[in-house]
């Protein structure tokens, strides 16, 4: 169909173009030009054998006939916004099918419920998002499912180790790596993390799946799907969303791979809203253009941090020192060193805390990839819930700032960052 063309005169169409209509007919809207909000809560079958059609599909009592397409139901099933939405989601990543989410949290929690079973493991990355860490640290051990972590800066025998100790605990329901991880911008090999899920095909069940958390990269900078990825998952609240005045949150994968997350989003209710799907629309169009900024200012940003004196290191991921292991997973699966910065002050909390408080164009607030540069305290505030020893073993330290850099005049940005260290 034309509104589902992806290619002309038989070149590919860029990601940047399909933004601005892949998956929406005009003709069904009255010629809207934009995507309307299709503000409800049911649509109206045309005919009773329709409304039990749908709902076959739906509930995966039959596969589609050839041509048969999903119709509309309850938008808490589907929904115009959020088909549409999911349809150019996939176009980044290069997925078969997408999946979103009321939040970042709402995608990992459906997702990881829906592959684990109580007395199973989900293997994960340590630091990793605050939230990450409180739901498999505290929330799925309620039932039964347990969080075993890997430090981040592991080597890759070290994380095929505790793999192997993870295994003697129970069957390993799924492998949740965050790359770069929150806040430390450490990487994790994508490629590496598939192949040790592959030494688990003799469990029951067979191999885990292996799942991505790219939200401190993607879509621009990283596609997880093409270094071997199962499933992606995405806070959309961050360079999707990217003006922050919305939280929403993403699977994607393979069709196979994310029916269970959709059988499970049906009956959570986690998924987004008709509005928050416009919203996310509207984002795309200017995603490329956002996140190219957004990454330029952040080198000049990081090359300005990295010389001042009061500034002890910088982890970005722009400045690895070639011939480094991560340096070496960067040149393999990243294409580009994002906006996100991680800054140790000299000092400890208050130093750091000062820094925060003297910023003035730069916002003291959590967050990031949105259009303005935000800065914040991962140990005093996203990650506050991480046990004192567990933040000291995995580098959760009292001295780290971590600022994402918009869109602003870099030159204001410096400044800024000048007279608040000063
Ligand atoms: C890497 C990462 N994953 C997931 C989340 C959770 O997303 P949300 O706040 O949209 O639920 C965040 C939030 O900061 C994050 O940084």
């Amino acid at each position: 169909m034309e509104y589902h063309r992806r290619q002309l005169a038989g070149r590919d169409l860029h990601p940047q173009t399909l933004m601005m209509g892949f998956g929406y007919d005009p003709a069904l809207s009255e010629g809207s030009v934009k995507v309307p909000i299709f503000q409800t809560s049911t649509f109206v079958f045309r005919s009773a054998q329709h409304g039990k059609e749908f709902f076959e599909l739906m509930s995966g009592l039959r596969t589609p006939r050839e041509g048969e397409q999903q119709g509309l139901i309850y938008s808490r099933f589907n929904n115009p916004d959020l088909e549409i939405l999911e349809d150019r989601l996939t176009v980044w990543e290069g997925a078969e099918a997408a999946l979103v989410f009321a939040s970042g949290m709402a995608a990992i929690s459906t997702a990881l419920l829906s592959l684990a079973k109580p007395g199973e493991i989900v293997f994960f990355n340590a630091p990793i998002y605050g939230g990450t860490e409180t739901l498999l640290m505290k929330v799925l051990p309620r039932f039964g499912i347990q969080g075993v972590e890997f430090p981040g800066s592991a080597t890759p025998e070290e994380i095929a180790e505790r793999l192997r100790e993870a295994r003697a605990m129970g069957r390993v329901a799924a492998i949740l790596i965050e790359t770069p991880a929150n806040p430390t911008n450490d990487l994790i090999d994508i490629a590496y993390m598939k192949e040790l899920a592959g030494t688990l095909t003799d469990q029951p069940g067979g191999a885990p799946p292996l799942m991505v958390d790219n939200t401190f990269l993607g879509p621009l900078w990283q596609k997880p799907l093409a270094n071997g990825a199962d499933l992606v998952v995405y806070s959309l609240t961050k360079y999707v969303g990217g003006h922050s005045d919305l939280v929403a949150g993403a699977v994607l994968g393979s069709r196979a791979a994310i029916a269970p997350v959709r059988g499970l989003r049906n009956a959570l209710g986690t998924m987004s809203d008709p509005h928050t799907g416009w919203l996310l629309l509207r984002s795309l169009e200017t995603l490329e253009l956002r996140m190219t900024r957004a990454g330029e200012n952040a080198a000049i940003v990081a090359d300005f941090l990295a010389g001042h004196p009061e500034v002890e290191r910088v982890g970005y991921l722009g400045h690895l020192r070639r011939g480094s292991p991560q340096a070496d997973i960067f040149r393999r699966q990243c294409h580009g060193a994002g906006s996100t910065i991680s800054v140790y002050v000299r000092g400890g909390e208050a130093e750091a805390f000062r820094f925060l408080d003297r910023l003035r164009l730069i916002k003291l607030a959590v967050s990031l990839g949105g259009t303005e540069s935000l800065a914040s305290h991962p140990a005093g505030m996203t990650h506050i819930a991480v046990p004192e020893e567990r933040k000291r073993r995995f580098g959760l330290l009292p001295n780290l700032v971590r600022i994402s850099v918009g869109i602003e005049h870099a030159e204001d940005l410096v400044e800024d960052l000048r007279q608040a260290l000063a």
